[in-house]
């Protein structure tokens, strides 16, 4: 039987999932695939490091070379992380002669145009599934399953950090440092968790899908991006009162005003089908000017089901080798200088906010004198609770439809107001 030698690059989180399911799945694969497949080294950064995974020392290096330049290793799936030296690493395998698997959505999100081109040029196979919707299979969806279609939109909830740390937060009431906590010690947290709360990692990942969907390169920087490090208990407890539910969103859409392309936290309706997504879960819902509506539902972090993606790319990997079958379907590799992308100032939302004001007669009307000069009407208003001494008290509103330019100026205006004690909390309804 042929036998294909694999190395790793990172034995973290995903690393060791890899490690793990090969170990489990070996003789499986070999009857299935036809192949035997062997992880013959495995580069790390701290040798002394306590693993309690056995794998046996000689597998395990601090010299990158040693995996470059050795001949017998075919496949090598980057599970390292950040930027550099990821980028330089997976550029020296593809002109090394490489198939390369990664789940660096950061890495492909900034600098896809140039890797993608080099795999182009270079005929290598580029797997990168596990990059994004962890063991969700939505990178073989969009380039293989869809190919049929226009993608007029893609909204989904795709990190699964953020989406535990929510659902613990509204369900046990837990603090968000608590949750964030959990988050870390499960390992769904990047090594950097700042890039899941501030919305980055999302943006990462919806910069991926929608450069698959649009054909051309869309980087993440060029995203609209708001995280979930200022929500609140307070603000998840009220959206539930108003029978809305706080999740953080990556939306991808083609308007006949260009691409929409955002993500940011929103409360959406109870009966929403994303709001049953709950803890490391992940969903993304696509829809298709043919296929209509698909949603994908499963796993968004952890070490298994990201393994179990990696894997998926590694037997994709396997058969680009063995009988040069590579899906037609072309990277996106267009960076487009004009893109036009659609400014979130100029799009519409109802919203949610929260002021927090001192108690006492006549502050509703001064705030909402300034909305009705900005165009802005409410839809419903409650004050929860009495002021307590010196404190404030919350005044929680939902607005009809405005254009988000009209919000940030009354915003602005209304906490400059002396009732007003903290910073107004603003939300996007996604209806
Ligand atoms: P992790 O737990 O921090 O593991 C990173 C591994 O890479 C460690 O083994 C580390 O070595 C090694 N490493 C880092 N820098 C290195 C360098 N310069 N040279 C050699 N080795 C280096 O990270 P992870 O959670 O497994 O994530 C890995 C990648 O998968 C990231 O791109 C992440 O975004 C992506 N991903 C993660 C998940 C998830 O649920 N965790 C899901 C999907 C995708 P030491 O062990 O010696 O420190
Ligand atoms: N940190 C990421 C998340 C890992 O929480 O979704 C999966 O990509």
């Amino acid at each position: 039987m042929i036998r294909i030698n694999i190395a790793l690059l990172g034995l973290g989180t995903v690393g060791q999932g890899v490690y793990e399911l090969w170990l489990r799945h070996r003789e499986r694969l070999r009857e299935k695939v036809g192949v035997d497949l062997e992880i013959k080294k495995i580069l790390v950064r701290d040798i002394s490091k306590r693993r309690n995974i056995g794998v046996p020392d000689e597998k395990i290096t601090v010299n990158f070379e040693e995996i470059c330049q050795d001949r017998d290793i075919s496949i090598v799936c980057e599970l390292m992380g950040g930027i550099e030296p990821a980028k330089t690493y997976i550029r020296r395998l593809l002109e090394a002669g490489k198939q390369v698997v990664t789940a660096n959505k950061a890495v492909l999100a900034e600098y896809g145009g140039e890797i993608f081109e080099l795999a182009t040029k270079r005929g290598a196979y580029l797997g990168f599934e596990a990059s994004v919707g962890g063991g969700i299979p939505v990178i073989k969806i969009l380039r293989e399953a869809l190919i049929g279609n226009r993608v007029e939109s893609i909204l989904g909830i795709i990190n699964g950090t953020t989406n535990y740390i929510l659902t613990r937060m509204l369900e046990n009431n837990l603090s968000f440092e608590r949750a964030l906590e959990e988050a870390k010690q499960r390992g769904y947290a990047e090594a950097d968790p700042t890039l899941d709360l501030t919305g980055l990692d999302s943006a990462h990942k919806i910069s991926i899908l929608a450069s698959l969907a649009f054909g051309v390169f869309i980087p993440s920087h060029r995203i609209y991006v708001e995280g979930i490090n200022e929500i609140d208990l307070m603000d998840l407890k009220f959206a539930k009162q108003f029978g809305y539910i706080v999740k953080l969103l990556a939306e991808a859409r083609e308007s006949r005003k260009g691409f929409e392309i955002r993500v940011y936290p929103a409360l959406l309706p109870e009966n929403h089908i994303l709001t049953s997504i709950r803890l490391n879960y992940n969903a993304i819902y696509i829809k298709g000017d043919f296929v209509g509506d698909v949603l994908l539902y499963g796993l968004g972090a952890g070490k298994e089901p990201t393994a179990s993606a990696v894997m998926s790319d590694i037997v994709s990997a396997v058969e680009y080798l063995r009988f040069n079958k590579f899906p037609l379907i072309k990277y996106p590799l267009r960076e487009d200088k004009d893109l036009r992308l659609v400014s979130v100032k100029d799009s519409v939302f109802r919203y949610y906010f929260r002021f927090s004001v001192v108690d006492r007669p006549g502050v509703l009307s001064k705030i909402s004198g300034v909305l009705g000069n900005h165009g802005i009407s409410i839809s419903s208003v409650v004050q929860i609770g009495r002021q307590i001494r010196k404190g404030a008290v919350p005044i929680v509103m939902l607005t009809h439809e405005t254009r988000e330019e009209q919000v940030v100026k009354a915003l602005e205006e209304i906490d400059q107001l002396d009732i007003v004690k903290a910073k107004t909390k603003r939300l996007r309804i996604f209806e």
